[in-house]
């Protein structure tokens, strides 16, 4: 970790009042998060590397979008209850300290453990005995029992608590005051006192053993995976034989309860849903078969998309106009898009390919709408944004998975 210095301007120096710290309190999970312990009158440390993020969150803005979060920001700034610091040394060393860092996958879809040992040993010499630890991100298998055993390898005795964070992104200020919280920890004491710390912000409390709720995330991610999966997958095979399959699920999700969980098809995506279970796959030795055929199936459906689009055009002819770059809609966060896909693929045949996206800002290739409509001459609706349901597309031919657009010129 690179330990940067947080501009005066941005710094808050009394970080031993806070009453938690929040590792990665400027990301997607910790903003919410933050802002939930604040709006219960707590005083919360955000500590975060992204000195933007943080910058940003001083003067009042959110880097991203998180639906209800401005008003709890206002208040939490007002009432002096956000301290800002980007450094291990400025952690609170009194109060629980919450990490938002997870487990990623690497090149070989295999889990790096070390990012969050390395998360662990940068701040350990700041870290009081007795202090509660509370990993919050997705955590491989095992991870929260092994980091346990690892501070206590150093002669560390922290209460160490896993808690997983299972927020659906941008509506994480919402689903935490309505949502139970899992709590698990290595000891009674630990998922005591994380159990006392969750109750200021959730309605009730389940517990499980550490690997227990390590796995509860995990396969309810997966789960979701799949489902999608299925949809995607139906939905092919329905294509494949001719037919509208947005008509067939229509009738059979009509009033027949066993089939109203089916989700529509669309492009699943985003930086969880595959990760996580490619992390189940890794833990069963590749034998995670649901999940690798949902990763093929869903990673798969723009490739489709292509080869169907390539069947109807010379596409070194055509300028494909992408609708939503955003990995799901109503956010900005381009984070694993399938957008972004649908973009390289297609620069290897289509004459040009623009794209546009009504909240996504870190992106300088996007066009405004009209823009993006006037110019091509076949779209893909690939985030279903509201805005997209009544806009003009001039009549031009459009791909809509989602089965979203009512009176456009759909070609699949
Ligand atoms: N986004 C979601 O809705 C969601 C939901 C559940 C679980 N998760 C999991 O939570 C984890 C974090 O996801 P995210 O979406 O919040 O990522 P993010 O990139 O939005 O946030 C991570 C934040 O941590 C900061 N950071 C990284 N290393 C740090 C360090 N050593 N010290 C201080 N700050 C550090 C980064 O600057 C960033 O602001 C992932 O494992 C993800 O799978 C995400």
């Amino acid at each position: 970790m690179t330990v940067v210095d947080l501009p005066t301007a941005i710094r808050t120096t009394d970080t031993q009042t806070a009453d938690l710290t929040v590792i990665g309190g400027a990301g997607h999970v910790g903003i919410p998060l933050v802002l939930s312990f604040a709006a219960k009158g707590l005083t919360v440390n955000v500590n975060d590397l992204n000195l933007d993020s943080l910058s940003a969150l001083k003067s009042g803005r959110l880097p991203f979008i998180e639906h209800g979060a401005e008003k709890l920001l206002e208040a939490a700034l007002r009432e002096n209850r956000l301290i800002f610091t980007s450094k291990p040394s400025e952690i609170s060393n009194s109060g629980p300290v919450i990490v938002t860092i997870g487990t990623p996958v690497d090149e070989f879809l295999n889990p790096e453990r070390h990012v969050i040992q390395h998360c662990i040993d940068v701040l350990l010499p700041y870290l009081k005995n007795n202090q509660l630890l509370v990993l919050r991100s997705t955590l491989y298998p095992g991870t929260t029992d092994w980091i346990n055993e690892y501070l206590k390898r150093r002669d560390r005795n922290l209460k160490v608590a896993f808690c997983p964070e299972r927020i659906v992104q941008g509506y994480g200020i919402e689903e935490l005051a309505r949502m139970p919280q899992i709590v698990s920890g290595t000891t009674p004491e630990a998922a005591e006192e994380a159990s006392s710390l969750f109750r200021t912000i959730a309605p009730e409390i389940v517990t499980l053993d550490p690997i227990e709720a390590e796995f509860a995330k995990l396969f309810g991610n997966a789960y979701r995976y799949i489902e999608f999966a299925v949809t995607n997958q139906f939905y092919l095979i329905a294509k494949s034989a001719g037919l509208d399959y947005q008509r067939i699920l229509k009738a059979m999700k009509y009033n027949y309860p066993r089939a109203k969980n089916i989700p529509k098809p669309g492009y699943s995506a985003g930086p969880c849903l595959m990760k996580d279970t490619m992390q189940l796959t890794a833990f069963a030795r590749n034998e995670f078969t649901l999940g690798n055929a949902a990763m093929l199936v869903n990673e798969g459906l723009p490739l489709h998309i292509v080869a169907d689009l390539r069947r109807r055009y010379d596409l070194s002819k055509i300028t494909v106009g992408l609708l939503g770059m955003a990995f799901k809609s109503e956010i900005d966060d381009v984070r694993s898009s399938l957008s972004y896909k649908f973009k390289k693929v297609l620069n290897g045949y289509a004459h040009a390919v623009l794209t546009t996206d009504p909240f996504v800002t870190a992106d300088p290739d996007l066009l405004p709408l009209d823009e993006v409509v006037g110019r091509s001459d076949v779209l893909i609706l690939c985030t279903p944004h509201n805005s997209y349901r009544f806009a003009d597309l001039k009549g031009k031919p459009v791909v809509d998975v989602w089965g979203m657009l009512e009176n456009a010129n759909l070609i699949c």
